[in-house]
C-alpha cells in the first residue's frame, strides 16, 4: 500500500484591468478572478490532462512549481489563504472538531478579519461561488460567511456528491440544482457573475472554487457525464515512489512505515482514483476556458494575469512560456491581491504570516539567485490529527498519528524536506539527489554531515512551527550565533564549522504525544522562548471545548444519473440562461 498522493490545492487566477498602477483611477485597476480546484496534484502531473490550462495559462504565463499549501488538508488550507497566516496562527487545524471548521472561524472571530473585508477597504467588490469552508452545512447556511458582497456556497453534506449540488446563495435558503452536475453549476454561476462584475464600474475579486477533483467520500470523484470516458488508457504514474519494497517503506514513520505492498487489486483502485481525478478536472478545465472567453468578450483578456497550487500565473508584465522555481506559499497570496489592489500598507491586517509576491510574479526568473535557504526559499509545513488513506484496505480508517512538522528548502541548486512526527520519529530527505523522498538520511548511521544539517534544519524548524508575521517571513532573525561576525541570512551560511555548537545545543522540536489539535503544552519548547503565548492568538477568540452545529440527514435525492451530459445544454454558458431553483 505504499502510495502516496500529493494533497495540494490549486489555484488559477485571473487579474485584469488596465494597470497596477495603485493611483490609477478605481474603475482601471485590475481585477482579480482566481480559479481554486480542490486537492490537484502537480507531481503525479494532473495538469497533462487540462488542455486550455496548458495552452492559454502555461503558455501565455508562467509556471509557478514550488508553490506550496502549508496544511494539506481541505478546512485548514482555505482557512490560511482566507487570512494570509500559517494554520498554527488561524488554530483551524482541521475539518472538524475540535481542530476546525466553518463554525470554529465563526467562533474564533476570523469570519470578521479575513481576506474580502480587506479587498473592500481598497475599494473593490468581492464575491465568492463554490465550497467554503468545511461544516458550511444545511443546518448553519443562514449564518453565511461574512465579507462578500456576493456568495454562493455549495453546503455539505451535499458537497461531497458531484451529483447531487445544493447551494446557498447569501445565506438564503439552500437550492438543489436537479439534472445538473456540480462542475457545471459552479462554473456557470461563475460566469454569470463575472459578466455582472464586468458591467459594473467597480473594480473586483471573484474567487470560483469548484470542488472537483476531490474524492466524494470513499470513492473516486465522479465526472460530468460527458467525460466519463475520457482517457481510457490512462493510469497513476508509476514513479520511484510508487509501492516501493519493504525494505525502503520502513524508513517512514507512524503507521506509514508498516504499510504494506498494494496488491494488484489495490493498485487497481489507485488507477481509478486516478482516472476519476484527471476526468473530474475536465470540469475545471472548462472553468478556466469559460472565464478566458468571458474576459476575452469583455476585452478584458490582455490584461489578465492566472495562477494555478499548481500555480500558475498570467497577466501584465508577466512573461509567457516560463517555469520558475520561486518558492511561495497558499498564505503569500493574501498580501499578493492586497499589494496588487494598490490598499495602502497602513491599512494591511498586521498578523499577516505570509508576503506579497508580486516582484516575483513580475520577475519570476531572476539572474541573482538567493543564497541556499535564505528566507524565501524556507516553507513550513505542519498537520494536526488524523489522515484518511484513499485505498480500499484503508476504507473509513482514520489514521491518527498523523500530526508533524515539516520544514522544505526549495533552493534551484540545493533542496531538503525534513520531517518531525508526533512520535519524534524524523525523516530527513535530499531532495535534490531523491525527489521522490526514498532515502531516509535521518534513520541508521547518520553521518556527521547530516547531523550538522539535521542541526541546522531543527533549529529552522523550532522557529517556524511557531512563527508569526515577520518570523515567519525571516526565520533567522531568531538563528543568530552570538560568536556569528556577520549576519547569518541562508542556510549556507549557518553550516559554517565555526557553528556548530550553536546549532548543536539548539533546543530539538519535540511532540508530547500524537494530538488531535494544536495543544501549546504538547509541543514544548517553543523558540523564540515565549513564541507559545503568540500563535495568532491576540487576534482570534478562544476556543477551548467549541461546539459545532450538528449536520443533520440529507433530505434531498440526487440525480439518478451522472448530471452534466451532452443532453444537458449547460456545456457553453449563454447570457439568456440563468440557473434557476428546480
Ligand atoms: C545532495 O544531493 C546532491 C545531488 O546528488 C549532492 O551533490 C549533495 O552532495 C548532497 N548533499 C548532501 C549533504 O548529502
Ligand atoms: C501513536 O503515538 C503514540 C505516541 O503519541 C504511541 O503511544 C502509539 O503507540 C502510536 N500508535 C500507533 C498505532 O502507532
Ligand atoms: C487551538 O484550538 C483548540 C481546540 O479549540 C484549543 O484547545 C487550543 O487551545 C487552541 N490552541 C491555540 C494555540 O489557540
Amino acid at each position: 500500500m505504499h502510495v502516496s498522493i500529493a494533497s495540494l490545492a490549486a489555484a488559477t487566477l485571473a487579474l485584469s484591468g488596465s494597470a497596477l498602477a495603485a493611483d490609477a483611477p478605481a474603475s482601471k485597476r485590475p481585477n482579480v478572478v482566481i480559479i481554486m480546484s480542490d486537492d490537484q496534484d502537480r507531481l503525479l502531473g494532473s495538469l497533462d490532462y487540462m488542455p486550455v490550462l496548458q495552452r492559454e495559462m502555461m503558455g501565455n504565463g508562467v509556471e509557478f512549481e514550488n508553490h506550496y499549501g502549508t496544511i494539506s488538508n481541505c478546512c485548514p488550507s482555505r482557512a490560511s489563504f482566507l487570512r494570509g497566516q500559517a494554520a498554527h496562527s488561524t488554530n483551524i487545524t482541521h475539518v472538524r472538531p475540535p481542530g476546525g471548521n466553518y463554525d470554529k472561524w465563526r467562533i474564533a472571530g476570523e469570519n470578521e478579519n479575513y481576506l474580502p473585508h480587506w479587498i473592500k477597504k481598497a475599494g473593490y467588490k468581492a464575491e465568492y461561488v463554490g465550497k467554503f469552508l468545511n461544516g458550511y452545512s444545511q443546518v448553519n447556511y443562514h449564518i453565511p460567511p461574512k465579507g462578500w458582497d456576493h456568495i454562493d456556497a455549495l453546503i455539505e453534506p451535499y458537497i461531497n456528491d458531484y451529483n447531487n449540488v445544493v447551494m446557498s446563495q447569501n445565506g438564503e435558503r439552500p437550492v438543489q440544482y436537479r439534472g445538473f452536475h456540480s462542475n457545471d453549476v459552479v462554473r456557470i454561476k461563475a460566469i454569470d457573475r463575472l459578466e455582472r462584475l464586468l458591467d459594473a464600474e467597480d473594480p473586483f475579486f471573484l474567487a470560483v472554487m469548484p470542488y472537483a477533483p476531490h474524492v466524494a467520500g470513499n470513492k473516486p470523484p465522479t465526472p460530468q457525464a460527458r467525460h466519463a470516458d475520457k482517457f481510457p488508457d490512462a493510469k497513476a504514474p508509476r514513479f520511484a515512489n510508487w509501492n516501493p519494497s519493504d525494505e525502503i517503506q520502513k524508513q517512514k514513520s507512524v503507521f506509514l512505515k508498516d504499510m504494506k505492498l498494494m496488491d494488484s487489486e489495490a493498485e487497481a483502485s489507485a488507477d481509478r482514483l486516478f482516472l476519476g481525478r484527471i476526468r473530474a478536472i475536465q470540469g475545471v478545465d472548462e472553468i478556466i476556458e469559460d472565464v478566458l472567453a468571458k474576459l476575452e468578450e469583455k476585452g478584458q483578456l490582455d490584461n489578465t494575469y492566472d495562477t494555478n497550487l499548481p500555480l500558475v500565473i498570467r497577466g501584465p508584465g508577466i512573461p509567457g512560456g516560463v517555469k520558475s522555481k520561486v518558492a511561495s506559499a497558499h498564505l503569500d497570496f493574501a498580501p499578493t491581491f492586497l499589494d496588487i489592489m494598490g490598499l495602502d500598507k497602513a491599512e494591511w491586517p498586521e498578523f499577516l504570516d505570509g508576503r506579497s509576491l508580486l516582484e516575483e510574479w513580475k520577475d519570476p526568473v531572476p539572474e541573482v539567485k538567493p543564497e541556499i535557504g535564505s528566507a524565501k526559499e524556507i516553507i513550513n509545513i505542519e498537520f494536526w490529527g488524523d489522515k484518511v488513506v484513499e485505498i480500499p484496505e484503508y476504507a473509513g480508517m482514520k489514521l491518527d498519528n498523523n500530526s508533524y512538522k515539516t520544514l522544505r528548502i526549495v533552493s534551484e541548486e540545493s533542496s531538503w524536506m525534513f520531517l518531525n512526527w508526533c512520535t519524534n520519529e524524523m525523516e530527513l530527505y535530499n531532495i535534490t539527489a531523491d525527489p521522490w523522498e526514498i532515502n531516509n538520511l535521518a534513520r541508521g548511521e547518520v553521518t556527521a554531515e547530516h547531523k550538522r544539517l539535521i542541526n541546522r534544519l531543527n533549529s529552522i524548524l523550532m522557529v517556524t512551527k511557531s512563527c508569526t508575521k515577520d518570523s515567519c517571513r525571516d526565520p533567522w532573525s531568531a538563528l543568530q550565533p552570538p560568536e556569528a561576525q556577520s549576519r547569518i541570512g541562508s542556510l549556507t551560511a549557518a553550516m559554517a564549522p565555526e557553528h556548530d555548537a550553536f546549532y548543536e545545543q539548539f533546543p530539538k522540536v519535540h511532540f508530547g504525544q500524537c494530538m488531535q489539535y494544536q495543544d501549546e503544552a504538547n509541543e514544548q519548547p517553543f523558540w523564540p522562548p515565549g513564541a507559545e503565548n503568540d500563535l495568532g492568538k491576540a487576534h482570534r477568540n478562544p476556543t477551548d471545548n467549541w461546539v459545532a452545529s450538528d449536520k443533520g440527514k440529507p433530505g434531498v435525492e440526487p440525480n439518478a444519473e451522472p448530471a452534466g451530459g451532452r443532453s444537458s445544454g449547460a456545456r457553453r454558458w449563454s447570457s439568456s440562461w440563468r440557473m434557476s431553483t428546480s
